[in-house]
């Protein structure tokens, strides 16, 4: 990355985004010991301070559901959910927490959609990822499947797939069109997936090509790494953009 690059990132003020300008975080890994992201309920509680002390009132967790590595199901992770929900009264921590879940794009997916046995948030929104290494063969399929049965797909770190480096204009554009809503990460703007990804997601930003963001924290590393970059322009440039994230 170059110096210009570097200095135009940087907010001449100084001044922090403040995130509760979101209010809701809408990507995170916080249930203990189901996933790849919080283990012990400690870690969750960390998280969760971290969260309320960053200006947020509600995070929406999202587990990952992923047939050959993380085999959740809705009964799994509601009754993780229950257990958050019992250490938030125990600590009386000022801040909501809902649930829903992430799901890969595999093939169980679209039959879990077409039973209408998915977890969702909002008004029936569907977080949804897809592979890192190579592009998906039924995504069309899948956000017909989940129009026609009433959901919202919500494609998750849209700015992560090297695949649609190249393209994103023309691949945002028929996503679009067809109902999907992008979500962002926001520890891609600070450069944590490399600086292809930073690069796709000020595109994105600069084009309003982003529908909500989230943190998808797994660690409070993931929060603090976002805390010290606030002062980066992207962030303010969130001010601007028709966030879901306000009306959930
Ligand atoms: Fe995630």
């Amino acid at each position: 990355m170059g110096i210009l690059d570097t200095l135009f990132r940087i907010n001449k003020s100084k001044v922090a985004y403040d995130l509760s300008d979101l209010g809701v975080d809408v990507h995170s890994h916080l249930i203990p010991g189901i996933d790849d992201g919080a283990q012990t309920k400690d870690q969750t509680l960390g998280m969760l301070l971290k969260f309320k002390e960053l200006g947020y009132k509600k995070v929406i967790t999202t587990p990952h559901i992923i047939s050959d590595l993380y085999r959740n199901t809705p009964e799994i992770i509601l009754a993780g959910w229950k257990e958050v929900l019992a250490m938030v009264n125990e600590h009386q921590l000022d801040i909501e927490v809902e649930v829903a879940a992430e799901y890969f794009l595999d093939e169980f997916l679209l039959e879990k959609v077409l039973k209408k046995e998915v977890l969702s948030f909002g008004e029936n929104n569907v977080l949804f990822e897809l592979s890192f290494s190579s592009p998906p063969n039924q995504l069309a399929e899948l956000v017909f499947a989940m129009k026609t049965n009433g959901y919202v797909p919500v494609l998750a770190h849209f700015e992560r797939y090297p695949y649609y480096f190249s393209n994103a204009e023309e691949v945002i554009t028929d996503l679009r069109m067809k109902g999907v809503k992008l979500q962002l990460n926001l520890n891609s703007l600070t450069g944590h997936y490399g600086p292809q990804v930073r690069k796709q997601a000020e595109l994105m930003i600069d084009n309003g090509w982003v529908d909500l963001v989230g943190s998808d924290c797994h660690r409070i590393d993931h929060l603090n790494l976002l805390e010290r970059n606030l002062t980066l322009n992207y962030f303010h440039k969130l001010k601007e953009l028709h966030l879901m994230n306000r009306q959930l």
